[in-house]
C-alpha cells in the first residue's frame, strides 16, 4: 500500500541524505514527497520518481500542500530565526491533515539544555507535545562536517575553540539521516525521543584527528568563551550568532553536548562510524 512520506527540508544536506536512505531502505520514489525552496537542488530526485515541491516554510498554504496526504512527515529544523514560527506551522498542518508521524529533528538534550542554540528545539519539542500528533523526536548531536567544513580555516590558523576538555557527541551527518529513515520506516518509535550521537571527543581530539588525515598539523588553541565570540565576531559572524556559536563551545566544556547513549548504534544496528573515518570520507 502506497504511504507517502514529506521531507521538510530535502534541499539541505541532512534532508537530502534521508530521501537518500529512505529510497536505500526500499521505499518507492514515488512515495517520497520531497520539499524545500530551492527545488532546483531536487531535480534529479524528481527524476528518479520522487515527488518534488517547492515549499517555504513560511507559506501556510504552501506547508498544508506538503503535509496533505502523507502518512509521514519528517520535519528538518529550520536554520533562520524565527524557524519555531515555521515549525509550528509544519505541526499544525500535520495536525489538521491527520499526519500518523511527525519525526522532528532536535538537539541534545534540548528540554533541558542551557545551550542558547537549542533554546528553538526545546520550543518546538513541547508544541509537538501539546499538539496531540504522533511524533518521535531525534535529538541529533553534533555533525562531524561541523568540523571538516572548516578545515581551510584550521589550515590558515589552527582550530580556536572554548570547549576546554569537555566532549561533544559525533557522527556524519548520513547516519543522522539513515536513523531518520528508520524511525519513518519501521514501528515502534511513536512517542520516543531519542538521543542521538556517536564517538565523544575533546575538540584537541577533533583537531588532532583532522590534521592526521590532512597531512598537516592543526593546533587547538582553547580561549575563553568572550574572546571566540570576539574572534567570531572578527571574522563576520553577526551578533547575536557570535554569542550564539560562542555559547555552544561553553555548553561542550559543561557536557551538554554529551550523548552518553546508544540510541544511534540500536537504530543503525551497528555501531557509528567513528570521527577518524568520518574524517576520511569528508576530507580525503
Ligand atoms: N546537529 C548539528 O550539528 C547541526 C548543525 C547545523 C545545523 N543543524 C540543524 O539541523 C538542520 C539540518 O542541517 P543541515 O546541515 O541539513 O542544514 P542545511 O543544509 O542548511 O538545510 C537546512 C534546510 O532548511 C531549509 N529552509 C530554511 N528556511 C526555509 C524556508 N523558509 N522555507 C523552506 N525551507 C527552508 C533549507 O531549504 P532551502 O535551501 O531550499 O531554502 C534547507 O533544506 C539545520 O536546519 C539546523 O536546524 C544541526
Amino acid at each position: 500500500m502506497s504511504r507517502t512520506i514529506t521531507v521538510i527540508g530535502a534541499t539541505g544536506h541532512l534532508g537530502r541524505l534521508a530521501v537518500e536512505a529512505l529510497l536505500e531502505r526500499g521505499v518507492a520514489p514515488s512515495d517520497i514527497r520531497a520539499t524545500g525552496r530551492a527545488t532546483e537542488r531536487l531535480a534529479d530526485l524528481a527524476d528518479r520518481g520522487v515527488q518534488v515541491l517547492g515549499v517555504d516554510r513560511d507559506d501556510e498554504a504552501a506547508v498544508a500542500d506538503a503535509v496533505r496526504g502523507a502518512a509521514a512527515v519528517l520535519l528538518v529544523s529550520g536554520t533562520e530565526p524565527g524557524r519555531v514560527e515555521q515549525h509550528r506551522r509544519v505541526v499544525e498542518a500535520a495536525r489538521e491533515a491527520g499526519v500518523e508521524q511527525l519525526v522532528y529533528t532536535s538537539g541534545p538534550h534540548a528540554r533541558g539544555s542551557s545551550v542558547q542554540l537549542l533554546a528553538d528545539h526545546a520550543t518546538t519539542e513541547e508544541l509537538l507535545e501539546t499538539s496531540g500528533v504522533p511524533h518521535t523526536v531525534l535529538r541529533n548531536a553534533w555533525y562531524v562536517e561541523n568540523y571538516t567544513a572548516q578545515v581551510e580555516t584550521y589550515r590558515a590558523h589552527g582550530m580556536v575553540g572554548a570547549a576546554g576538555e569537555g566532549r561533544v557527541s559525533l557522527a556524519p551527518r548520513r547516519e543522522y539521516a539513515e536513523a531518520a529513515a528508520v524511525v519513518l520506516t519501521t514501528d515502534g518509535h511513536l512517542g520516543k525521543v531519542y538521543e542521538l550521537g556517536g564517538e565523544a571527543r575533546t575538540l584537541a581530539e577533533v583537531a588532532a584527528v583532522i590534521g592526521e588525515t590532512i597531512g598537516q598539523e592543526i593546533t587547538y588553541t582553547d580561549v575563553p568563551v568572550e574572546q571566540l565570540q570576539q574572534i567570531l565576531a572578527g571574522a563576520g559572524v553577526p551578533a547575536p550568532m557570535d554569542a550564539v556559536l560562542a555559547d555552544v563551545d561553553r555548553g561542550i566544556a559543561d557536557g551538554e553536548l554529551l550523548v552518553p547513549t546508544t540510541d544511534l548504534e540500536t537504530l543503525l544496528g551497528r555501531p557509528a562510524t567513528d570521527l577518524r573515518q568520518a574524517v576520511e570520507e569528508a576530507l580525503v
